[in-house]
């Protein structure tokens, strides 16, 4: 009996005397005898060679781009450049077909397609080179954030994905109902009743697992989640998407700047493991991405690779500034004198665009920046007021090419403290009469970050777009697949 592999192990494999068999995809049929048979395994095809004149017409004619084969041969020291080893095929299986006139029409036929296209058909891009790259480097991403806190002492929490509760009290929820929306019951002010909906009041998608972690991490220290979490943010962007994972670490008896160091050292790590891990896609991404940067003029490349940049980040020590320093050093930009930001910056209190992070962290500092201290009326009403009364315990991690890339802060833990907030910014309380009692019984000071996963994908893959880095993104007037 022959023995199966996938194409990974058999590129790492010696010739030996002992038959192979492979299941995968066709990449290209060259000549009538090379066969590149991708499987997923990794970015690198298995050739196999097959000596037509033993094989029948019938059967060699659906060998085509994007069937589903099963190949049997002998491994062998490969006789031309690029390839150690290559498949001596001795039998072919062919196990689903792929008509070559339909096969044109889609993204699996072999040229060049925009990410755009590729986007139109999400259902076969993994197929593709790039895809396939992106996703096994998330994969190997969301692995080394549990390995991660898993060796740190963290316990992983899930968190509802219904809530009742605004977490962010940006109101930007998608609603959750299982009432008739044609013909709602309605109370007697004529609005909907949403006593009589499946959970006897309102309910919508998370927007951050945050405050059920919180209620956590007070009993069991440390605890993180990794999850999805919903925005109905009309935002058309580059980095934002309606449903994204976020993961949320959540410490008790830990303050800002050790909150701080925790995100730091927790990117770094996985920055590093997908260097140490994904070496063939981040070779095959860094090239894409020279590519692609080719077409952009000269001041606008980056002068690292992609490579160069991660390492970057895994050896140099983020740098720690004030939301007020970097008000002046942003009033006083260049952009900001000439008048080039969308945004222009005058005083005090203004909220960061992403045009002014990335002004930050390209230029003026030209590394990752974590901003803290910020006002507290454009962050949420649960961060620890500062004893200048006009300042929250907040942190931004602000990265290049991206802009925000994690966003957390130390808890307000003073039980009065946090009830005047509430109030002040109209939250009705008692939908929190939960999340005070924690202030009430045992209370400690204690923080949070939440990392928007597909953004640190971003990162690491150097896509420029985040549709391209989850499987099947939503975003405003897209939910197809
Ligand atoms: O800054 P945000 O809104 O913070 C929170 O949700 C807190 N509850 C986290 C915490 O302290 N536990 O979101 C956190 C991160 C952002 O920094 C960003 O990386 C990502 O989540 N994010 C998004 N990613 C993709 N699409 C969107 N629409 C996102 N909104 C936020
Ligand atoms: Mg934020």
């Amino acid at each position: 009996m022959e023995q199966e592999k996938n194409v990974v192990q058999l590129l790492k494999s010696t010739p030996s005397t002992v038959a192979v068999s492979v299941n995968g995809w066709v990449r290209s049929f060259r000549s009538n005898r090379f066969i590149a048979l991708n499987d997923g395994s990794t970015i690198k095809n298995i050739q196999c060679v097959v000596d037509f004149e033993n094989f029948k017409e019938t059967l060699l004619k659906k060998i085509t781009v994007g069937a589903a084969i099963k190949v049997t041969g002998l491994l062998v020291e490969s006789q031309g450049s690029g390839q150690q080893v290559e498949i001596q095929v001795s039998k072919i299986e062919i196990l689903g077909e792929a008509n070559p006139e339909e096969v044109k029409l889609t993204i699996l036929q072999p040229k060049r397609h925009t990410l755009e296209k590729l986007r139109e058909q999400a259902h076969l891009r993994i197929r593709t080179n790039t895809m396939s790259a992106v996703m096994r480097t998330r994969s190997k991403l969301a692995f080394a954030v549990h390995q991660y806190f898993q060796e740190n002492g963290f316990y992983y929490m899930n968190t509802p994905i219904i809530t009742g509760s605004d977490a962010e009290g940006a109101g930007e929820m998608f609603h959750v109902t299982s009432l008739d929306l044609k013909n709602p019951p309605l109370d007697e002010n004529g609005e909907i009743d949403y006593k009589q909906d499946f959970f006897g009041k309102e309910t919508n998608l998370t927007v951050s697992g945050q405050l059920e972690g919180e209620t956590y991490a007070m009993g069991l220290g440390k605890i993180y989640t990794f999850g999805p979490t919903f925005r109905a943010e009309n935002s058309n962007t580059s980095r934002h998407l309606a449903e994204f994972w976020m993961i949320e670490p959540e410490m008790a008896f830990y303050n800002l700047a050790q909150n701080m160091d925790l995100a730091e050292d927790f990117i770094k790590y996985v920055v590093n493991y997908a260097l140490e891990n994904c070496e063939d896609d981040l070779e095959f991404l860094e090239n894409r991405l020279l590519q692609e940067e080719k077409a952009k003029p000269q001041n606008e490349r980056s002068e690292m690779s992609l490579r160069e940049k991660l390492s970057f980040i895994t050896e140099n020590n983020f740098k720690r500034v004030s939301y007020t320093e970097a008000i002046e050093i942003l009033k006083n930009s260049k952009p900001n004198k000439k008048k080039k930001f969308k945004y222009l910056i005058e005083d005090w209190g203004a909220d960061l665009q992403s045009e002014h992070e990335r002004f930050l962290v390209e230029k003026h500092f030209k590394c990752p920046v974590i901003l803290f201290d910020y006002p507290a009326s454009i962050k949420a009403f649960y961060m620890r007021l500062n004893d200048d009364g006009k300042t929250v315990r907040a942190m931004d991690v602000l990265f290049p090419g991206i802009g925000e890339i994690v966003g957390g802060s130390q808890r307000e833990e003073r039980y009065d403290v946090l009830k005047e907030k509430i109030a002040a910014m109209g939250i009705d309380e008692k939908e929190l009469w939960w999340y005070l009692d924690l202030r009430k019984f045992g209370t400690c000071v204690h923080s949070g970050f939440g990392l928007g996963f597909e953004r640190l994908v971003q990162f690491v893959t150097g896509m420029t777009n985040i549709r391209d880095v989850i499987p099947y993104p939503r975003f405003p007037g897209h939910a197809e697949f």
